[in-house]
């Protein structure tokens, strides 16, 4: 099995980029039959929505720390910037050139991405408005997955349409050129939805989806203080009625609180929490008290994490050294594939 995922550095990682897609990283990267596993802050994907150039390279550093404190492991596992290995953006170019537009402008994404140059208080958001970078990012995202001929790719649920096309991307390129690249899967998880705090008919997310909306309280980020924390879940949307039970139709908003309660003492505890089991242990309890034992949940799941982020933010010299060898073993085995395409492709 070869697995790659990623995520764009664009300010705070949140719950639901950890319980969605980092916390299965760290579960995969232990198997024994990963054969590799590349986890990439994917920082060109980052540029097509407004950033600050003076905060950027600071802003992809952190995602970096956030994956080691997370608990990436360079001994299993390459940790690198997208920017720092150009074969992906070369293929990147070739699958552009198979990729037909229809199948990128009808993407819920290309959408989302749009609002978000416009809803990012950037003031010079207008420059980066309908940008070619926002319609072609799926296929960057494929060329990600497939120059590292991966076929395992643990993700949250909104990025499923992109893995779809990725494999039409793949058995296209086979078609034209010849057997190259196998089908890719999802890994499955439970934290594949994580919702926003405040309105949780949508997923968390740490830019607001429309152009009037606010992200502060709907997320929690990782490094978010204690205070902060309990201010948030405090103030989480809850449903009518006060019976805590999971129904993601009729209970949305205590759905995922419960979800985010049962995978992250689970966590804690070294097992599996059920959502039936939280259910059972708060049956004729308020959702006052409900919220109070989440918060500290949810604070003594960050600690540990934080903990580590600031052990690895004040070294420095040895996350750079981690890149810089995880980055070289990148470039060399895209380089195989990257080869190989051009060489099929009489390039
Ligand atoms: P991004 O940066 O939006 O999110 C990173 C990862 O976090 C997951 N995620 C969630 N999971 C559950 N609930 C949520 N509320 C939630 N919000 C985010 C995402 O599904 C994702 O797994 N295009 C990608 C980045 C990317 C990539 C790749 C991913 C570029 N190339 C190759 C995998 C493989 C993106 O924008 O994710």
């Amino acid at each position: 099995m070869r697995i790659f995922s990623g995520i764009r550095p664009s300010g705070k990682l949140h719950l639901g980029n950890y319980l969605g897609a980092i916390k299965n990283w760290i579960e995969l990267q232990n198997k024994p039959d990963i054969e590799l596993a590349v986890f990439g802050v994917v920082d060109y994907h980052g540029i097509t929505t407004p950033f600050d150039p003076k905060t950027y390279h600071q802003q992809v550093m952190d995602a970096v720390i956030d994956y080691l404190a997370a608990g990436v492991d360079p001994k299993k596992a390459l940790l690198i910037r997208q920017s720092k290995v150009p074969q992906h953006m070369e293929l990147a170019w070739i699958f552009s050139t198979i990729t037909p537009v229809g199948w990128l402008d009808r993407l819920p994404t290309y959408k989302e991405k749009q609002n978000q140059v416009e809803s990012s208080g950037n003031e010079k958001a207008d420059s980066w408005k309908n940008n070619l970078g926002i319609l072609s990012y799926p296929a960057l995202m494929a060329a990600d997955i497939l120059i590292y001929k991966s076929n395992l790719v643990p993700i949250g649920d909104d990025q499923k349409a992109h893995l779809d096309l990725t494999n039409e991307i793949g058995k296209k390129f086979n078609y034209l050129f010849g057997e190259t690249f196998e089908p890719v899967k999802a890994f499955k998880s439970e934290g594949e939805r994580i919702k926003s705090l405040q309105d949780p008919t949508k997923k968390m997310s740490k830019t607001p989806s429309t152009s009037s909306g606010q992200a502060g309280d709907s997320y929690i980020a990782l490094m978010d203080s204690p205070d902060i924390i309990r201010d948030k879940i405090k103030k989480a949307t809850t449903d009518s009625g006060k019976e805590i039970k999971f129904d993601e139709k009729e209970k949305p908003g205590i759905s995922n609180l419960l979800t985010i309660y049962s995978l992250l003492a689970g966590s804690i505890k070294g097992q599996i929490l059920s959502i039936k089991e939280v259910e059972d242990k708060y049956g004729g309890k308020s959702y006052i008290e409900f919220k109070n034992d989440l918060a500290e949940v949810v604070v003594d799941f960050l600690k540990p994490f934080q903990e580590r982020y600031k052990e690895f933010a004040g070294d420095m010299a040895q996350v750079d050294k981690i890149l810089t060898e995880s980055e070289e073993r990148a470039r060399q085995i895209a380089q195989e594939t990257l080869s190989d395409v051009k060489q099929k492709m009489g390039l």
